[in-house]
């Protein structure tokens, strides 16, 4: 790599590079992607292992501090997170001026920056302390949010969190429970969740990260830096693919088309038509996370005795890319939100909750993220070139 970021102004050097495909933005010692071999490592540790073996907490204090927590020390951040789970009670107003059709990811972000509005502090941050405190807010309120977006889109009351449940069993609750009796928890769906979250973690400078470090490089506070994340991890390319690709599975299935049929739209380039939940910007090989996650699928479903024709699709659809010439001469392979749909469907979330769930897993690389930056004595404010193509001077004949 060079590092050209020394240059002055006037060197005359300006590279054009639509998508940053080549450029590099920041240094960084959060996470590790080898996108030819399909490795994903965060602070060191391999995906497979955090994901087999560790929990969702876990991984966030290795992502946020760097190092994985003693037994001490993920009892204090674990009861940090419980004591901040709830919202102002005013925030019932926010969530009351909203339409019940509104998109749930529209209502986590504006949410966020909502919610901001009552801690003054997270304005100032240069006060550690402060970011501290508005790091725990955020892992123990964005879940709060997130479930009130779902119960206000399907016109159930919001439920107070219970801080004797754990992190995911927590958020479940606040999503499936009800005023009118007690929830029961299950075991497979709150392990299955947490293993998803870990997977989303983290993905080292993908659009939604750069978005929170290009608004904190400005100065702008953790809230509103991650409430910008949310509203560009929403779009179909990046977070919002997982949406997008249940919408397309459920397209297949209700036209009566062939999968074989629909793959052919896609290599013709039909307006429109892609392989959502396919390819990649860094993964060449496969997604490691993936793999996991279509393993997951099957026992999930299984466990939960849940049996939908669109895993069938979904299989058989992979099955077909993966022996296409289209796809393998253009290297492109399930991603991560292929296989997580049909599992969050099988758990009862209704599709347009999809993209929420990714958010709160990201939630702890975004502060992460945002920290590193804030940190690092190098970062500056995020201010892309251009090359200019419209007109020459001209002047108003009058
Ligand atoms: N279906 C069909 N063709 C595809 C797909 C796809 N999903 N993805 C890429 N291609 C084709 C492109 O048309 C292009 O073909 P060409 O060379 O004939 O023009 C070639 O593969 C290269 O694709 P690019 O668009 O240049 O790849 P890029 O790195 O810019 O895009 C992206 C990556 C956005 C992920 C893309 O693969 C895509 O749109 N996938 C579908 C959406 C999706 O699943 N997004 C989730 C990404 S993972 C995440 O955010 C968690």
């Amino acid at each position: 790599a060079i590092d050209i970021s020394t240059l002055t102004r006037q060197s005359g050097y300006t590279a054009l590079d639509y998508g940053f495909v080549n450029t590099a933005s920041t240094k960084s010692a959060i996470t590790y992607i080898d996108g030819d071999q399909g490795i994903l490592r965060y602070r060191g540790y391999p995906i497979e292992e955090l994901a087999r073996a560790s929990t969702f907490l876990e991984v966030a204090y290795l992502l946020i501090y760097g190092e994985l927590p003693t037994a001490d020390e993920l009892a204090a951040f674990d009861g940090e997170i419980r004591r901040h789970t709830l919202l102002h009670e005013d925030m019932k107003y926010y969530f009351e001026g909203l339409p019940h059709t509104a998109h749930p990811m529209a209502a986590l972000s504006g949410g966020l920056q909502a919610m901001s509005t009552y801690y003054e502090d997270s304005l100032d941050t240069t006060v550690p302390e402060f970011v501290e405190v508005n790091t725990i807010r955020l892992l123990a309120k964005l879940p709060v949010l997130a479930a009130y977006a779902h119960k206000k889109s399907i016109g159930q009351a919001f439920l107070y969190p219970d801080n004797d449940l754990n992190f995911v069993e927590n958020f479940l609750r606040l999503n499936f429970g009800n005023m009118a009796e007690e929830y029961e928890m299950n075991p497979v769906l709150v392990d299955a969740l947490d293993k998803l979250l870990i997977l989303h973690a983290d993905h080292e400078q993908n659009a939604s990260t750069s978005t929170v470090r290009l608004v904190g490089s400005t100065g702008a506070n953790m809230f509103s830096s991650i409430s910008a994340g949310i509203n560009a991890l929403s779009g179909p390319l990046h977070g919002g693919a997982n949406e997008a690709v249940l919408g397309m599975l459920a397209q297949i299935r209700d036209s009566g088309q062939s999968v074989q049929s629909f793959v052919e739209r896609v290599k013709n380039k039909e307006a429109g038509v892609k392989l959502m939940g396919f390819g990649h910007r860094v993964y060449k090989n496969y997604d490691p996370r993936a793999r996991i996650v279509k393993e997951s699928a099957g026992r999930v479903l299984g466990e939960l005795g849940v049996n939908d024709p669109l895993l069938d699709l979904a299989q058989e659809l992979e099955q077909i890319a993966l022996e296409d010439d289209y796809f393998k001469e253009r290297k492109l392979y399930p991603n991560v939100d292929f296989y997580t749909g049909v599992i969050y469907k099988a758990m009862g979330f209704p599709t347009r909750m999809f993209t929420v769930l990714f958010a709160i897993g990201r939630l702890p690389g975004w502060i992460a993220q945002w920290r590193e930056a804030r940190d690092d004595a190098q970062t500056k404010i995020g201010r892309p070139q251009q090359l200019y193509t419209g007109s020459p001077e001209r002047h108003l004949e009058r």
